[in-house]
């Protein structure tokens, strides 16, 4: 596949017809025609792993492990989504994962992103490496919830701006990604020298992508190499907002982060795209939980399709969970629209799914309603 710098543009998608929303029943049924409408490299950018793809397949398997044990005869004539995240209501406990470059999905992006999150009266995680600017997103959804996802760049003033720049824009929380010191070792990009070039980042300083050899890794200047425990406090004094540490895959670490003061800590393996031959989120929900003791909310994204994978999080601890590429997809198949549709399904299977479990709100989950099929 040629990248040559005049093609670059190619990646970005060409207008196309929506698909029929009324045929949607469930968020696998956004894959396919998302791949369909997308240029192959940027495909293979959001469908990817790290290695051999080990964990993003058991990200997906590791949910066989888990059966809910519904309880019956309990009154669910009323079922309530709504929660509170980091002491603020939501009207579901399923944001949307911070992913990067949603231009590639649809010309709107992240404007189309955050209208439909808002909507939808879910959090919205806007990474650095977004499409559009932190402030264009604030604008096109100004009553939603948002919180601005952070990759320390290497340049720290570089960061603090965007970090100064989220707190201005009215972003609630940051969201440090912690399991990203170095870009994983990801073969298809690679193979590809996928670069979507200057048109895809919106927020980080213009160079010349082109003379630093064309290669993602190189062309995002977001090696955290040098980030410890000890750099919380410098981000924390920049602005006054929550901190939310994602990417978190081990109890250690969990109590480590409360520890230093973190208000959430995100059980993530980034969707398989960093380390593989690591947990599968779901796998280390429970301990996590269990280290943090309540002093912080715990949060879980990976793998995520279904209303009952929701059940499961939620009954073992989750406070919420995020998902990244199944909005991609509703968002390369109808921009806005899709995305709504998207948040339709969700709610639909989770409140079902709740008058099925014998729970008539999310905080009625309990570890009483999971357990594990016998070996
Ligand atoms: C295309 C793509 C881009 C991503 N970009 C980011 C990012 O910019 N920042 C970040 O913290 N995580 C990023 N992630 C990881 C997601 O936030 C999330 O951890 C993971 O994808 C969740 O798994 P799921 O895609 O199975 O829902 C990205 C994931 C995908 C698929």
């Amino acid at each position: 596949m040629t990248t040559e710098p005049g093609s670059r543009r190619n990646y970005l998608p060409a207008d196309a017809q929506p698909i029929d929303l009324e045929q949607v029943v469930r968020l696998s049924d956004f894959e396919a025609p998302a791949r369909a409408r997308m240029h192959p490299a940027a495909w293979a950018y959001y469908a990817g792993g790290a290695y051999d793809e080990h964990v993003l397949r058991d990200t997906m398997t590791a949910w066989d492990a888990f059966r809910l044990r519904p309880r019956v005869l309990t009154d669910v004539s009323e079922v309530d989504l709504t929660t509170t995240i980091l002491g603020r209501p939501a009207a579901l406990p399923v944001g949307i994962a911070p992913a990067a470059m949603h231009g590639l999905a649809h010309r709107d992006g992240e404007l189309a992103t955050a209208r439909a999150a808002a909507a939808a009266g879910a959090i919205n995680v806007v990474s650095t490496v977004a499409s559009h600017t932190i402030e264009a997103v604030a604008e096109a959804a100004p009553g939603g919830r948002r919180w601005f996802q952070l990759y320390v760049q290497r340049d720290r003033s570089v960061t603090r701006d965007l970090v100064q720049r989220a707190a201005a824009a009215g972003y609630e929380a940051l969201c440090l990604t912690v399991d990203l010191p170095v870009l994983g070792y990801r073969d298809e990009i690679l193979r590809m020298r996928f670069d979507p070039g200057e048109d895809a980042y919106a927020n980080l300083p213009k160079r010349d992508v082109w003379a630093r050899g064309g290669r993602l890794d190189e062309t995002m200047d977001m090696r955290s190499v040098d980030l410890t425990w000890d750099s919380l406090d410098e981000i924390r004094g920049w602005v006054p907002l929550p901190l939310v540490l994602k990417g978190i895959l081990t109890p250690e670490d969990a109590r480590l982060a409360v520890d230093h003061g973190a208000d959430a800590v995100w059980v993530s393996n980034h969707g398989g795209r960093q380390l593989d031959r690591v947990a599968a989120g779901i796998d280390v929900l429970e301990e996590i939980v269990d280290a943090v003791e309540g002093r912080a909310e715990v949060y879980l994204d990976g793998g995520i399709r279904r209303g009952p994978d929701v059940l499961v999080a939620l009954a073992l601890g989750a406070r919420a969970v995020f998902t990244a590429r199944p909005f991609l997809w509703a968002l390369a198949c109808a921009g806005e629209a899709g995305v709504t549709k998207a948040f339709d399904v969700v709610r639909e299977e989770l409140e079902r799914g709740l008058a099925l479990t014998g729970a008539a709100s999310p905080s009625g989950l309990t570890r009483g309603h999971v357990g594990r099929p016998r070996t």
